[in-house]
């Protein structure tokens, strides 16, 4: 299965990319054709504005994965920003596809906030989400380490999950 990882913080110390990686090097292990997007590489640009090659490109790679797992930071109890224009310029085509959140914020009671991309993904795309989410705090980190054996356990159990899970989906 082709999966799909989108870190979509633009913060150049991003605790959610920390995530994607590791996320990424647990799916690699277990032979699955993983990949990361950094939007940190990406020149995004609200809707209304002219479409960076590299949205276009993001588009397509999208379109061609099997599955997505979305990165993000929560943001005034939300999405962020920059994964809000993802979501509006380059989900075309997602239709049905499973999906799975890791998530980090500054503290422990905005876990709700990643209800919003459930919302969006399920109710404008019918996507179909692993029920589980990786959410992670500062306190989980020392400096751009993951010093949490509770969150690295947690993050092994969603890969599993995500591998186990979306490769059923897809026969
Ligand atoms: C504009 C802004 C709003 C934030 N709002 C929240 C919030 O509502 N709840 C929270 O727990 N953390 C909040 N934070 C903290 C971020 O979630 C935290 O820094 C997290 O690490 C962001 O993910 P990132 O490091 O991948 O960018 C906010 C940070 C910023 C910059």
């Amino acid at each position: 299965m082709k999966t799909l990882i989108i870190s979509s913080s633009l913060s150049p110390d991003s605790k959610s990319f920390i995530l994607c990686s590791e996320v990424n090097n647990k799916l690699l292990e277990r032979g699955i054709e993983s990949k990361i997007i950094d939007a940190r590489e990406i020149k995004l640009t609200a809707y209304h504005y002219k479409e960076s090659s590299e949205m276009k490109d993001l588009s397509k790679e999208i379109s061609k994965a099997d599955n997505l797992i979305i990165g993000m930071g929560v943001h005034c109890y939300s999405i962020n920003d920059s994964l809000k224009i993802i979501l509006d310029n380059c989900f075309n085509d997602v239709t049905g596809k499973f999906f799975g959140i890791l998530c980090a914020a500054g503290g422990e009671k905005s876990y709700l906030s990643t209800m919003h991309l459930t919302q969006i993904c399920m109710n404008e795309w019918r996507m179909i989400q692993l029920p589980r989410v990786v959410y992670a705090t500062k306190k989980d980190f020392k400096e751009d380490n993951i010093s949490s054996s509770e969150l690295l356990e947690r993050i092994r159990s969603f890969s599993e999950e995500f591998q186990s899970i979306g490769s059923k989906l897809l026969h």
